[in-house]
Formats: C-alpha cells, structure tokens, sequence
C-alpha cells in the first residue's frame, strides 16, 4: 500500500475544528487498505504570528515543499488585526502560493441535490450546477510590483497596486482550463476586461491564439469579467470552466461558491506545473471559505469542504481517483440521508456538529466500500 506524505496546517478559527475531520477521513483510507497518509503538521496564519511573529516559518515552508501534498485550513481573525501587514495571516497562505509555484487555482462549483433549497437561487436555476472556475493565482495584481502606499509632496497619501500579465503566465493558465474541459463538457469561458485594460487585451490574444494552435476541439467564448458574475447568477448552467486572472477569479469563485448554497461546501485545488523528472505536481488543498471567527471553536463549522478538499488531493496528487470517487459518493450520500451543519440547514431542520459531520462521511465511506 502507497504512503503518502501530507502536511496539515490547519492555521485559524475553524481552521483546526475541521482539519481534525480530515484527520479522521484520510486515518479511514489508512484502515481500508486503500491508501497510507503519513500526516505531520505545522502552523501557519494568527497561529504561526503568535508563536513565531511570522505568518509562517521558513522550517514550516520547506516542509511544505517536501511534502506530496498540503492541506490547508484556514487563516486570519479580528485578534490579528493590527499586526504588521507583512505579518498578517494571510500573508502565510500567499506565501504558499507563491514560493510553491502554485499558479493553477481550481474551484469547481457542485450543487448536490439534497442542497438545492439551500441556494439564495430558485432551485431549477442550479439543480445539477458542475462548474469548475480556473483562477490564476501567482500574477496580477496581487503580486505586481510596485505595490505600495506613498506620501505626496501635499501630504496626501497615494495607494498603487499594479495589475501585470506576460505571455507564459496566460498561456499556462489557459492550458489547465483547456486541458480539464477535455475531461468535462469541453467548453472554456474565458473573462478579463479588455474594454479597460491592457492586461486584458492581452489574456483575450493569448488564449484566443492558444486555442486555435492546441485546443480547437474545445469550445471557446470570450466574457467581460463583470458581465460573467451578471451571467453567473442569471443562468450559471451555461458554463462548464471559467478561466480568470488572481483578481476576477477571487470574486467569481466567491459568487460560484454561493450559487451551491454554502461556502461550507466548497473545495479548492491549487497547482503548480508538472516536474518534468517525475510529473509530479507541487499541490496545496484548500476550503474556498474561510476561518469564520464568529463561529470558531463552537464545533459548528461544516467539515465538508475540508475533507472535499482532500478529496481533491486524493484526485490530483495521489493518483487514487477511484477513492476520491468514493469519498464524494459518502458526502453526498451522508447529504441525501439529511445530515446538515447550521449552514446548509433548511428552516426547522436538526443541525449537527463539526465532529458528528465528519463521523457521518466515515460511516458512510464504510458503507459505499461494500
Ligand atoms: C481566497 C482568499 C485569499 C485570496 C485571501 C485570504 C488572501 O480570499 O483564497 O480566495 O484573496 O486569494
Ligand atoms: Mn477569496
């Protein structure tokens, strides 16, 4: 049996609660038989800064590079602030992002169909949603240089953030979304704003001419970036993947995550390119939501897209498609027998705990492996 090399951080506010049910899920594939996960972890976020003034260490970002896979949990709160700004929280996951190479973000947006009543949208409109958003994640404006805050000559202060874009980084963006369309319903909506922006002229070039050199069996349309989040609460059944830069695909993967009914539900992939020795990819698993600071510590949080997430990791990085197909077979079953965390409960439904959620999804993988 394959061992597998995972690094946990489960970093702030729910963050640990629902890292511990992936614990439990990956321990189960252990028992099964189906796959060992050597799991060490290591902190990252407020927690890293309270132990070591860093949103993380560098002993905790070598171990991240060493890893087959991370698993991320969720970083940030109110305590943290008024840390410095190169500390905060989230400086701790850029950091991933970045020193990792992990330029490839992908955010697939699933309705189960237990959760249809749960979406803010009338149930015919995202029955049966599987869209799959590809958001750049190393460029654009989060990372473009110069990035700062000034003091003019009248005392007045100016903010500068630089939205910057070359030919290789649209390109291999474009080619993930390419490449996973094949695999799907083989049709890529690709956003930027070209209307108003440099940088988008250029991503629409880029992948228009990519798509006619590789990919011409793909479908291909072109949308404003804006007119996209108007479409993806209008008709989102329209689309199969979004591709986007770091900045629209922030906010379009937040709408396509809502349109699922919950945040809670929602796993993220983040991937770097392949090793040309070993074809392996650099890889970090995340939930799309975030630390919920509100409700942390409570027990309350939904694990589901936690362990989804690893789910993802199962797909992506330990070649075990098969056991990434079973673990989705036991969230949605543990979904259709009517098991519901507060945030995915309809009006008068009995709302489980973190921990009873998870225990649901491993009952039910012994259940769907017989
Ligand atoms: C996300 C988050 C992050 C981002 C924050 C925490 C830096 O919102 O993963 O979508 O903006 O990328
Ligand atoms: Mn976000």
């Amino acid at each position: 049996m394959a061992t597998h090399n995972l690094l946990l951080l489960p970093g702030d506010g729910i963050g640990p609660e629902v890292a511990t049910e992936v614990e439990k899920v990956a321990a189960w594939f252990g028992k099964a038989g189906i796959a060992t996960f050597n799991t060490e972890k290591d902190l990252v976020g407020g927690a890293a800064y309270d132990a070591h003034k860093a949103a993380i260490t560098d002993a905790a970002m070598a171990r991240a590079q060493g890893a087959d896979a991370v698993l991320f949990g969720a970083v940030g709160g109110p305590q943290w602030a008024n840390v410095p700004y190169h500390a905060r929280p989230e400086a701790g996951l850029l950091r991933l992002r970045k020193d990792m190479q992990l330029f490839a973000n992908l955010r697939p947006a699933i309705c189960y169909p237990a959760l249809a009543s749960a979406s803010s949208l009338k149930p015919e409109i995202i029955e049966g949603l599987d869209i799959m958003i590809v958001r750049e994640l190393t460029g654009g404006v989060y990372f473009g240089e110069p990035k700062e805050i000034v003091t003019l000559e009248n005392g007045e202060q100016r903010a500068v953030d630089t939205q910057v874009y070359t030919t290789h980084e649209i390109e291999r963006i474009a080619r993930v979304a390419f490449d996973l369309a094949r695999v799907r319903r083989n049709k890529v909506t690709s956003t930027e704003k070209h209307n108003v922006m440099r940088s988008g002229v250029l991503w629409k070039k880029v992948v228009t001419e990519l798509h006619a050199r590789d990919y011409k069996d793909v479908t291909l349309e072109h949308h404003l970036a804006d007119a996209c989040g108007m479409q993806l609460v209008r008709w989102p059944k329209q689309y199969d993947v979004i591709v986007c830069d770091n900045l629209f695909g922030d906010m379009l993967s937040d709408v396509a995550a809502m349109l699922t009914g919950s945040l809670g539900m929602l796993p993220s992939a983040s991937l770097g390119a392949p090793d040309p020795a070993t074809g392996k990819r650099k890889a970090l698993y995340e939930p799309v939501h975030g630390s919920a600071p509100d409700i942390a510590g409570k027990g309350l949080a939904n694990p589901l897209a936690m362990i989804c997430s690893f789910g993802m990791a199962l797909r992506y990085s330990f070649g075990l498609a098969d056991a990434a197909d079973l673990l989705d077979k036991a969230v949605a079953a543990v979904l259709a027998d009517g098991v519901r965390t507060a945030d995915i409960a309809a009006k008068g439904q009995n709302a489980v705990g973190t921990a009873d959620m998870g225990d649901a999804v491993v009952k039910a993988l012994s259940k769907a492996a017989h």
